[in-house]
């Protein structure tokens, strides 16, 4: 049999656009683990106990796709990228590009990533306390790392310009899967879409072609990952294509800044919010960088440090709601009868705020994930996905927030704006706070 079914309509689809989140928190707190919602043949499940996300992430992978709906609407930028593509077409990729995103190879970037850091920090108001446009601040240096670590670039005024185009291009994209189809590009209402395309393919594009003519020109090979992908070869010996390299840089560039970006500037606020939290964290780092750079081997000795990384990805997942999948033939979950073409979504920001892994769930607590971790059970912390579309990124990603965050404790307290309104987290695809995150910056001695 199949779970309890709810019958649904234009009103719940119309409540679900503007707050994703709350909707679905409302149907969990009604109807428990598994909600089930029909509209005539279109069905829609949402799971949210571990043991059921992991069936279907991990055990129950081999018969889904990503929703079709929302990969076409991330498509026009991403291409067929690793994270667009399915079957044979993903797998070819993900294993050609796995060993580039290994930790040992993701080490080799600590250096640029800190280089960025402390660059960036030196150009901030250099007062004992300032007021910082902190989010903003913090998609600046993500970029800059992607940009250096991709690129061997640095961010100018076209990054700058590619800033502001993928915002654009986030929010249109989160808008676009509310609706069934999308209109075609060239309509005269797509300008803003067509326009922010073309400032990122312009940089992307532009970046392979500089690369390829200085090799033409016999110039030494890069540390970077563009040389790894230019290099890249099947198992048959054919490197990738032009297209496929535009595509993959295209979405190791998106999707590997904006998340570590929010991350940041989420875990910026709970250490502004926590401040006992933020001084253990620091005395930390002061105990065992000494003032001394960062670097990859010190991420290990930063436990506490790890922990409150953690438990803000814990609170605020970057990634918060979209691990949406397509059963592509009928299959049994938590021993409920699912028929193919079932739509199926798992939301960790929901999973993360369960009581029965995560008690005081709204309280930051990184203690959560020092030894008491062990208690929590696998799939109820899902920052990164599971299974084996699980983040190729995520060593990068740790790997970048890990020694920011070390820079940052290393110079600064972080504390609120006073009189500053508490960020509400807002959906855009990612989760950022519904107004641009500032941050009272106080200069440690
Ligand atoms: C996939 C989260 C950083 C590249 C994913 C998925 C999640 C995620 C949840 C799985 C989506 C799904 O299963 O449908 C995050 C978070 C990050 C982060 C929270 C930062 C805090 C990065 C970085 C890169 C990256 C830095 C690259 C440099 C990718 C790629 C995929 C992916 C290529 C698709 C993998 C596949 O489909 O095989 N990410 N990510 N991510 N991420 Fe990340």
């Amino acid at each position: 049999p199949g779970p309890p079914c709810r019958f649904f309509g234009l009103p719940e689809l119309r409540a679900m656009g503007p707050d994703y989140l709350g909707f679905l928190q409302a149907q969990q707190r009604q109807h428990g683990d598994v909600v089930y919602m029909r509209l005539a043949q279109y069905r829609d499940y949402s799971f949210f106990h571990p043991e059921q996300v992991r069936e279907l992430l991990v055990a129950a992978h081999e018969g889904l796709i990503r929703w079709e709906r929302g990969i076409e609407c991330m498509a026009s930028a991403h291409g067929h990228s690793v994270l667009i593509a399915e079957g044979e077409a993903w797998a070819r990729k993900r294993r050609m590009l796995q060993p580039g995103f290994a930790p040992k190879r993701v080490a080799a970037f600590a250096t640029l990533m800190v280089q960025a850091g402390e660059e960036a920090l030196a150009a901030w108001p250099q007062q004992a306390q300032a007021d910082m446009p902190f989010e903003h601040a913090m998609t600046q240096l993500t970029m800059d790392v992607i940009l250096r670590t991709l690129f061997s670039s640095h961010a100018g005024p076209q990054a700058r310009a590619a800033e502001q185009a993928l915002r654009t291009l986030s929010v249109i994209a989160y808008r676009e899967m509310f609706w069934p189809a999308s209109a075609p590009l060239w309509a005269p209402w797509k300008a803003p879409k067509r326009r922010a395309l073309k400032v990122l393919n312009q940089l992307i594009e532009g970046q392979i072609a500089a690369r390829r003519a200085h090799i033409a020109a016999g110039g030494a090979d890069k540390p970077d990952l563009l040389d790894m992908l230019l290099k890249l070869q099947d198992e048959n010996g054919q490197p990738l294509s032009d297209s496929e390299l535009r595509d993959e840089c295209m979405t190791t560039f998106l999707a590997g800044h904006e998340t570590s970006a929010g991350a940041l500037t989420w875990w910026g606020w709970c250490m502004a919010t926590h401040p006992e939290a933020a001084a253990q964290a620091a005395a930390e780092v002061d105990a065992q960088l000494g003032g001394r750079k960062p670097g990859v081997e010190d991420i290990a000795q930063l436990p506490f440090l790890g922990q409150t990384i953690k438990e803000a990805l814990r609170l605020y997942p970057p990634a918060p709601a979209l691990l949406t999948r397509k059963s592509t033939k009928a299959m049994d979950i938590a021993g409920w009868h699912l028929p193919a073409g079932s739509m199926l979504r798992i939301t960790p920001y929901l999973m993360h705020r369960d009581a029965r892994w995560f008690p005081a769930p709204e309280a930051f607590r990184p203690e959560r994930f020092g030894p008491a971790a062990a208690e929590i059970p696998r799939g109820a912390y899902l920052p990164f996905g599971a299974g084996p579309r699980v983040c190729l990124g995520q060593h990068f990603a740790l790997t970048e927030i890990t020694l920011i965050a070390a820079l940052l404790l290393q110079r600064y307290r972080l504390v609120p704006v006073p009189g500053s309104e508490p960020p509400r987290p807002t959906l855009n695809i990612t989760l950022r706070p519904h107004q641009p995150l500032r941050l009272r910056l106080i200069k440690r001695a």
